[in-house]
């Protein structure tokens, strides 16, 4: 067990060291590279398990760990959220259909540190509303991430995201948040996705959170079904999610999730 690094906030927000951010881009790389793999695998007829295991292996392929089986009882390698799934759909029996939209969510464990990223993926000919979902949840996260560098606030990252979102006339989900990590999962702060410019906690150097706005088509509730994790837009309409994990630098941002492949951004096809 690694101890504890570096120094708490008054908000309780960890502070890392410069030499934690190569452990982060390691586990960021690992958890990126198994969201690029799967790529080829998503295909008209596959059952949400079957990506599912294949993540599980790639994960062991990789020497690394799942965070996410035993964390809270659930018991899969990732969440995969199709349609009007917000987040945290449970991989099983589910196949995917021409012109649906999912979101695959990955979090792995490298030497201790913890890599979370989801992205989206599309099959077959999508509507051009569901085109236009995925990429302004694509672009709202970078308007998030390039809010981020010492001396902003956590809510200028809110605001930087909820703004765009609704200049677009789509909604930003509020039940679910962005969350510190590092060598825990989840840790303070919550990282919302809607705010003010100016409020919540200041941005520092070494700083580790992710930011993973979920954005609807229609309006913005949430309720969780009966499996007591899959959430869904209480409307039905479409949702959408991307998330990478970040650190503050000295002057702005690293992104530890990168794609290696480039290829964060589905292509429609
Ligand atoms: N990876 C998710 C996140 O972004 C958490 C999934 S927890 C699980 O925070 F148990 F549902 F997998
Ligand atoms: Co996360
Ligand atoms: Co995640």
């Amino acid at each position: 067990m690694a101890s504890a690094r570096g120094s708490l906030t008054k908000d309780g927000i960890r502070i890392y060291e410069s030499s934690d951010f190569s452990g982060m881009a390691e586990a960021g790389r690992v958890a990126a590279t198994i969201l690029d793999d799967i790529v080829p695998h998503i295909k008209v007829g596959v059952g949400t398990g079957e990506i599912d295991l294949i993540i599980t292996d790639m994960v062991n392929a990789h020497g690394a760990k799942s965070a996410t089986i035993g964390y809270r009882g659930y018991k899969h390698a990732s969440c995969i959220s199709v349609n009007h799934v917000v987040c945290h759909g449970v991989p099983g029996d589910k196949r995917i259909k021409d012109g649906d939209i999912l979101n695959i969510d990955v979090t792995v464990i490298v030497d201790g540190w913890f890599g979370d990223t989801s992205r989206m993926y599309a099959v077959g000919k999508l509507p051009r509303k569901s085109e236009r979902l995925i990429q302004v949840t694509h672009d709202a996260l970078f308007k998030g991430i390039e809010a981020v560098k010492p001396g902003n606030f956590f809510g200028d990252i809110g605001y930087a995201i909820q703004s765009f979102v609704e200049g677009h006339r789509m909604s930003v989900v509020r039940d679910f948040c962005g969350h510190g990590l590092g060598q825990v999962f989840h840790a303070p702060p919550n990282v919302l996705h809607y705010g003010d410019v100016g409020t919540g906690p200041v941005l520092e150097e070494g700083m580790f959170f992710t930011i993973e706005p979920m954005v609807n088509l229609g309006r913005p509730e949430t309720k969780v079904l009966d499996d007591d994790w899959t959430a869904v837009t209480r409307d039905r309409t479409l949702s959408a999610q991307f998330e990478h994990s970040v650190g503050v630098t000295a002057t702005g941002v690293e992104i530890f999730t990168l794609s290696p492949a480039g290829r964060f951004h589905p292509t429609y096809n």
